[in-house]
């Protein structure tokens, strides 16, 4: 993990670390709870921009003025997945125990219609959801950052704003990994993209980017607000970028576009109360079905990550990823039977025939089969302020860099957010996800989501903000990560750098991560019945956990993340 606590220059993460394990020979990174600060921490997938996000606490202002300028600063710094043309989703906990979450999604534009990604015999037109203008979803973080602002914000938009435009007109280094991104989308990023276009040049890790038309854009948004974008000289520019390129979305499209406050998810694990994201998010809901299913056994006694915990918790996460095919999607298009599907009864039913003995097969949990997958990209930060206010928010493109579509005037990449919806019953999305009629594409409606922006209070107090990237991923790793802390005493740097396995009911295999487990473990669970598929690091939690008096990051070592506070 990188940590820094401002005003000081060495990494006190890395001292603390050695020092214990020293005076703990064989434990040296087991159960080590480190404050790394006391008031205040933002912990994003970038130095710049978690940097950003604490110069507004140091100026006074609360976890919402350094959530919107984080957001902002990831569009700049971290192009593949922070956007101003994409979307995400917010949870909040204020001071005094409140909770609210920010719904500003994409939508499908109004042209939208259930069959459009497919041919005239009901195939899938290759691509057609994933690049390019079709796949495109109506715009929402412009939207979210000012619904953000205008009820929480304490310090003038203009202060916000200033160091994030000051971030793209100067520029940014990029780093190894950046470069290697760049350089594997390169090719589909030139092929609809002009051949000057910024991101159609080369990239080498140590270079640096300006973007001087996003940095224009924001000092517009800023003088005039949100309607710049939606209504304004800039939304004008950007319909006419879209029609040039085939996209169906209109003025009115962009018009008509609102981010929307929402009931969060809330639950009680033990003696925490968790709170996560609603639908359009399946995150929440399939968080609260996960850990009631698996709370009545006893998970310390069944050991971190041991054959059996892998067990219960994939045949958990199988169950609910049958639900979520099935009842969720847009809330203001379908009545979600959360209640129903979130009860102790229900959930108990589903595990009746669960055993350690054998896996369940899946046509007994849900009758259809699908498989396939891609390389993806999101992004996640946490934000704790001096006032006790915390924030969690995911922010997403979808894929890398969304459709690949860059808008030259604009200096943004436009998302991809259409192949989220179930694009044919039954036809699994990029992730491998399934759905049907609930989650069909329907004008003007949100595609379904896995993002899950969590908060967890524990006594009445802040305990712990988390949420990841990674698809269809996110809400296993958010839970595991969760247990770790709370089952198995770990820090949340501990925690979010613990080997992590995935399993949706499709495809019926145990994603597991490479030379993170050891292979009499692996045989077992094959021996058992489960197929493994072994995949590379997925993944990247940034949370922040309260310990006594004082708060430790966990910025996930799988990326460049970067946790700062003082
Ligand atoms: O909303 C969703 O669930 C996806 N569009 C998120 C994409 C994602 O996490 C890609 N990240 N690695």
């Amino acid at each position: 993990m990188t940590f820094e606590f401002v005003n000081s220059s060495f990494d006190m993460k890395s001292y603390f670390h050695i020092f214990f394990c020293f005076i703990i020979l064989n434990s040296c990174s087991s159960n080590v709870k480190e404050c790394d600060t006391r008031d205040a921490m933002v912990v994003s997938a970038r130095k710049e921009a978690s940097e950003i996000g604490l110069m507004m606490m140091k100026k006074g202002g609360n976890a919402f003025d350094a959530m919107i300028a984080t957001e902002l600063a990831l569009a700049v710094v971290y192009p593949s997945a922070g956007n101003l043309g994409g979307g995400g989703f917010m949870v909040y906990r204020l001071s005094d125990g409140s909770v609210g979450s920010l719904d500003y999604r994409e939508k499908a534009p109004i042209k939208a219609t259930k069959k459009m990604f497919l041919n005239e015999i009901n195939e899938i037109i290759p691509k057609s959801s994933t690049y390019g203008a079709l796949s495109i979803g109506i715009p929402g973080t412009i939207a979210g950052i000012f619904r953000v602002h205008e009820k929480f914000g304490s310090l003038p938009i203009e202060e916000v704003f200033k160091p994030v435009i000051a971030l793209a007109n100067n520029g940014y280094k990029i780093n190894n990994k950046q470069s290697e991104r760049f350089k594997k989308y390169l090719p589909e990023i030139r092929k609809i993209n002009s051949t000057n276009s910024m991101y159609s040049r080369e990239y080498k890790a140590g270079d640096t980017i300006k973007n001087i038309q996003l940095a224009n854009l924001l000092i517009r948004i800023m003088q005039n607000g949100p309607d710049e974008f939606y209504k304004g000289e800039s939304s004008k520019k950007l319909i006419k970028f879209l029609k040039s390129k085939g996209s169906i979305i209109s003025a009115k499209d962009l018009e008509k576009y609102k981010a929307i406050w929402r009931t969060p998810i809330t639950f009680q694990y033990d003696d925490l109360k968790i709170i996560s994201m609603p639908p359009p998010s399946s995150g929440g809901i399939c968080i609260n079905q996960i850990m009631k299913m698996i709370e009545p056994y006893d998970l310390k006694k069944l050991g971190h990550n041991s054959s059996d915990y892998i067990k219960l918790l994939v045949e958990s996460f199988k169950r609910s990823y049958a639900d979520r095919a099935v009842y969720m999607g847009d809330p203001d298009f379908n009545d979600i039977p959360y209640k129903k599907i979130t009860n102790q009864n229900y959930l108990s039913k589903k595990m009746k025939q669960f055993s350690f003995q054998k896996p369940t097969p899946p046509h007994e949990i849900y009758s259809t089969n699908t498989e396939i997958k891609e390389s993806l990209e999101t992004t996640h930060y946490s934000i704790v302020d001096p006032f006790g206010n915390s924030v969690s928010a995911t922010t997403t493109l979808n894929s890398s860099f969304g459709s690949k579509l860059f808008c030259d005037e604009l200096g943004i990449f436009l998302n991809n957010q259409m192949n989220d919806f179930a694009i044919k019953s039954g036809h699994p999305n990029i992730y491998g996800l399934i759905g049907g009629e609930i989650n069909s594409i329907q004008a003007e409606k949100r595609m379904l989501s896995s993002m899950s922006p969590t908060i967890i209070e524990k006594n009445n107090n802040f305990y712990m903000t988390l949420g990841t990237p990674g698809g269809s991923t996110i809400i296993t790793s958010v839970i595991q990560t969760i247990l770790n802390v709370h089952e198995f005493s770990m820090g949340m740097e501990e925690s979010v750098n613990s080997p992590r396995f995935h399993h949706q009911l499709f495809p019926d295999v145990i994603k597991i991560e490479k030379n993170k487990f050891n292979d009499m473990l692996l045989i077992d669970l094959e021996n058992d019945g489960y197929d493994l598929e072994i995949v590379t690091p997925y993944g990247r939690v940034d949370g922040i956990l309260a310990l006594e008096g004082c708060l430790e990051g966990g910025s996930d070592n799988r990326g460049n993340d970067y946790a700062i506070g003082f």
